[in-house]
């Protein structure tokens, strides 16, 4: 949703709109969620169990059920059914992973003006340990589980029997492409770390056969293989514009005659390159924790695809609340015999995308 602000009122409500997130995070933090599981707890008992002020737990108990995450009962408090399942981490329908995250995004974001200062990630002297990596894996798949059937369910691999999910991560995205497809093969390529993660998943599917792993840095060595389709989901805003020129001439060099490139992302759709407002915001995040990521239109993506020796750009429409972007799908084709498909063609040249 696009927000406006043009009264001092709305920029004090935008403003202090820091305060919910804040009681919900405190909530993580002390995990209360998990402590409270499924029985209804007084205040004293439950300040007791998690060692805080019943003061404060009260203070924070009532935020929680003005907005729905805890009931209260009387003077008591109980999980409501998501605070119950994704927020508690004895339910298997914990989300830990990507609570994991966003617990500290917030620190992260507090640093927002040494990157502002210096266009610098604001842990650019820090390596990536494989620890976070596994880590950051966990938060795609609890991000992308409901969200990737949908779209494999939309994207339709036509005569393709071979996909590589390029920087495919938990490889929640392979796995649906699979379920979705009996007789394709896919392989996910990522860091070591992840596979981890992507065997760990996919160990519990059943077309987990059909999956093979990948590991490589693509952004400085060429993909060996040869694949039908290469998939790359949220990895474009990663990288600057001349860093994903060259991966895509790395991904054009391993696709069949005629193969597809489908890039999902962030995408800008207006003149201005403004909106999505998300699209715009996400750009924040990569200046906190990338070296040159941005989030990018569709049109500029288009022209470094042609650039890179794509022949074909086209936007592939996706149902509305199924998306992962608003418009964030973007297919570019090989050379050679190209393979059926629908979709809307987008400008190669100019500001924006045609509709
Ligand atoms: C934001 S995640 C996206 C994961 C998944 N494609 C999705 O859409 O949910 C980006 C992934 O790309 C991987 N990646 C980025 N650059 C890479 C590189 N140069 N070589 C290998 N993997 C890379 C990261 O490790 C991470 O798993």
């Amino acid at each position: 949703m696009t927000q406006r602000i043009t009264t001092f009122d709305e920029f004090r409500d935008v403003v202090s709109a820091y305060r919910l997130p804040r009681v919900l995070l405190i909530a993580l933090e002390l995990d209360l969620f998990t402590t409270v599981g499924d029985r209804l707890w007084t205040i004293p008992d439950l300040a007791k169990e998690l060692k805080v002020s019943e003061r404060g737990l009260s203070i924070i108990c009532r935020n929680l059920a003005a907005v729905g995450v805890l009931q209260k009962k009387g003077a008591s408090y109980r999980n409501s059914r998501l605070g119950a399942t994704a927020l508690n981490a004895y339910h298997r329908a914990y989300r830990g992973g990507y609570l994991n995250l966003i617990k500290r995004h917030w620190a992260d974001w507090i640093r927002l003006s040494e990157s502002v200062r210096s266009g610098l990630p604001i842990d650019h002297d820090i390596p990536d340990s494989p620890d976070y990596r596994r880590q950051f894996t966990w938060a795609m798949h609890h991000t992308t589980l409901e969200i990737a059937p949908a779209i494999a369910a939309q994207v339709h691999m036509g005569r393709a029997k071979t996909l590589l999910d390029l920087g495919g991560g938990p490889g929640t995205y392979a796995m649906a492409f699979l379920a979705r497809n009996p007789t394709l093969r896919a392989a996910v390529c990522d860091r070591e770390p992840a596979l981890e993660v992507a065997k760990e998943i996919a160990g519990r599917h059943k077309a987990r056969h059909r999956l093979s792993y990948l590991p490589l840095d693509f952004s400085k060595d060429p993909i060996p293989g040869s694949y039908d389709v290469i998939w790359y989901s949220n990895v474009l805003h990663m990288y600057s514009p001349e860093e994903n020129r060259a991966i895509f001439r790395r991904a054009l060099a391993a696709l069949t005659p005629g193969g597809r490139f489908i890039i999902q992302d962030a995408f800008l759709h207006d003149r201005e390159g403004l909106y999505p407002a998300e699209a715009s915001l996400f750009a924040v995040s990569m200046l906190l924790f990338t070296e040159g990521g941005n989030t990018y239109s569709a049109s500029e993506t288009a022209n470094w695809l042609k650039d890179a020796g794509f022949i074909t750009a086209k936007s592939l429409p996706i149902r509305k609340e199924t998306e992962d972007w608003e418009d964030g799908i973007l297919e570019a084709s090989a050379p050679g015999q190209r393979p059926k498909t629908t979709g809307r063609r987008i400008q190669s040249k100019g500001n924006r995308t045609a509709r």
